[in-house]
């Protein structure tokens, strides 16, 4: 089975000691997780190693920064690069948020360098893509949401692509409360699959995650995660609630 992975994504909240309380809330629920499951914590960078430590003997669990710099290493103020993230070893990154494209004007290429600096350093990307409100109301979502994969992702070779994982996150429907219908969601998740398998075959298609991002709740994971393309989530308000979280976790396949 395919990977079904839990995410959540901090964003600017929680000082030190709040993120260390979350963190030993929800792994004091003690959830044994299948060989197939992962939960995923993106924390600020300031917590990376406190939080890398509190997951060490958790089977399955790991810790992603939300974001790095699309350089090897140098003069560049004020940014952390993929080669640091891996010597604390952190496994995870999460790359293109929508937020970090509207406010920091991340482009489809300066992600596919982000990419290809993590990858060469063992950390999974979760890339994010989705499409902004005004492209779902004239209803081309379908090739936005392509030309972002094309973009970032099409340069990867066949024997690196299953080791990425994709995050689908609508922007009308992050920190909105509006989720997207499961059905939407669904229907968005085979197109993106199937156009992985029109670039890398079927077969490889079949073993990328494809997270949903977007008002995800405890209340609406287990019908969202339920359908066959959604491998999991990306989850931003309800993460920081260890309650709603440890749900949500318990939601995935
Ligand atoms: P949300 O955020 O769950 O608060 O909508 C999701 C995200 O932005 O990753």
């Amino acid at each position: 089975m395919r990977k079904q992975i839990a995410a959540a994504n901090w964003k600017m909240n929680c000082t030190y000691q709040q993120g260390e309380e979350l963190l030993d809330n929800i792994l004091g629920a003690q959830i044994a997780l299948a060989d197939h499951q992962q939960v995923v914590f993106a924390v600020p960078f300031p917590y990376l190693i406190m939080a890398n430590s509190e997951v060490a003997d958790e089977k399955n669990y790991f810790i992603a920064a939300q974001n790095c710099y699309n350089k090897k290493s140098g003069a560049y103020t004020g940014e952390v690069s993929a080669e640091m993230l891996h010597s604390i070893g952190i496994k995870y990154c999460v790359l293109g948020h929508s937020e970090r494209r509207e406010y920091f004007q991340e482009s489809n290429s300066t992600l596919a360098e982000k990419l290809d600096l993590c990858l060469e350093y063992g950390i999974t990307p979760i890339f994010c893509c989705g499409e902004p409100l005004s492209i779902r109301e004239a209803g081309t979502q379908n090739s936005f949401v392509e030309v972002q994969l094309r973009e970032s992702l099409f340069h990867l070779s066949e024997a690196v692509i299953s080791k990425i994982v994709i995050a689908y996150e609508p922007i009308w429907a992050i920190g909105t409360g509006k989720t997207a219908t499961s059905d939407q969601a669904q229907e968005m998740h085979a197109h993106l699959r199937g156009v992985l398998a029109k670039q890398y075959g079927p077969v490889l298609a079949n073993t990328v995650p494809i997270l949903y991002g977007g008002s995800v709740k405890a209340n609406n994971a287990a019908d969202i995660f339920g359908r066959p393309d959604v491998d999991g989530g990306l989850v931003g308000g309800a993460s920081l609630n260890a309650s709603e979280f440890i749900a949500i976790i318990k939601a995935l396949k």
